[in-house]
């Protein structure tokens, strides 16, 4: 069966998520939610997490009590599940996040709507790593110059049923070929980057073959440029404190 692509309003989404098959549909349908967030919210974002990086040293932190703020650059680590180029920033609840987090606390409460395990995660806005899964906001810049993400498929757990992808960029501005696609069972690869614009939200299942192509491989690549490819992604995890058992992300090939 071939994936739909649905392009509308938030008012529209909502109604269709009345649909007790919403989730059972998800493989075959993706939606993309126009205009959800103001650009001036996505470029402030955007703004802090490079006011961030120039201020501290890329780094990484297990998901553990007390897991500090930080970014990242991924350069194709061999031993990732799934090899990318992009330079990541990773927020949590409890590091003084109260305004970033309540920007995107529609997207949550649909993550939450949408989960089993209800009980498990309802506090999960105020969780820290040793209570059990935790919201995390992660920031992806795929540079000009070749960033992006082998093709793969995430892991769906009871809490992450849903994948929201909140586009921070400008397609055909910021950045000109590559991007977001998926594999469409019928007919093959569907480019999604190109149907958005800042601060739409996607919406489509962790089951469904995704990658991102690498973003203007035919530019200079300097990881100091600041425009590309940008998403965000408000995500529940379980921590690092006790594993799951859900899996990560499984990778299908290389960039
Ligand atoms: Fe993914």
């Amino acid at each position: 069966m071939s994936v739909n692509i649905h392009v509308i309003g938030w008012q529209e989404f909502e109604l269709m998520l009345q649909s007790p098959d919403f989730i059972s549909n998800l493989e075959n349908n993706v939606y993309i939610i126009r205009g959800l967030f103001n650009k001036e919210l996505i470029d402030e974002i955007k703004d802090s997490c490079l006011s961030f990086s120039s201020k501290t040293a890329d780094s990484w932190y297990p998901c553990i009590d007390d897991c500090p703020d930080y970014h990242r650059l991924h350069n194709n680590f061999p031993g990732a599940y799934v090899k990318a180029i992009q330079h990541a920033y990773y927020f949590h609840p409890w590091n003084d996040n109260d305004a970033l987090f309540d920007s995107f606390k529609k997207i949550f409460s649909l993550k939450l709507a949408l989960s089993e395990q209800k009980q498990n995660i309802q506090n999960y806005m105020s969780n820290i790593p040793s209570d059990g899964p935790i919201a995390r906001i992660v920031v992806h810049q795929y540079p000009r110059g070749g960033g992006g993400q082998e093709e793969h498929i995430d892991p769906v757990s009871p809490y992450a049923r849903v994948q929201t992808i909140i586009q921070a960029s400008v397609p055909g501005d910021d950045f000109m070929q590559g991007g977001l696609y998926l594999i469409d069972p019928v007919h093959g690869r569907i480019e999604l980057d190109r149907l958005t614009s800042k601060g739409d939200l996607i919406v489509l299942s962790p089951g469904v073959r995704h990658g991102v192509a690498p973003v203007d491989p035919e530019s200079t690549f300097n990881w100091q440029e600041t425009d590309g490819r940008w998403i965000i992604m408000p995500i529940i995890i379980n921590s690092d404190v006790s594993n799951d058992g859900y899996g990560k992300p499984v990778g299908l090939g290389g960039l």
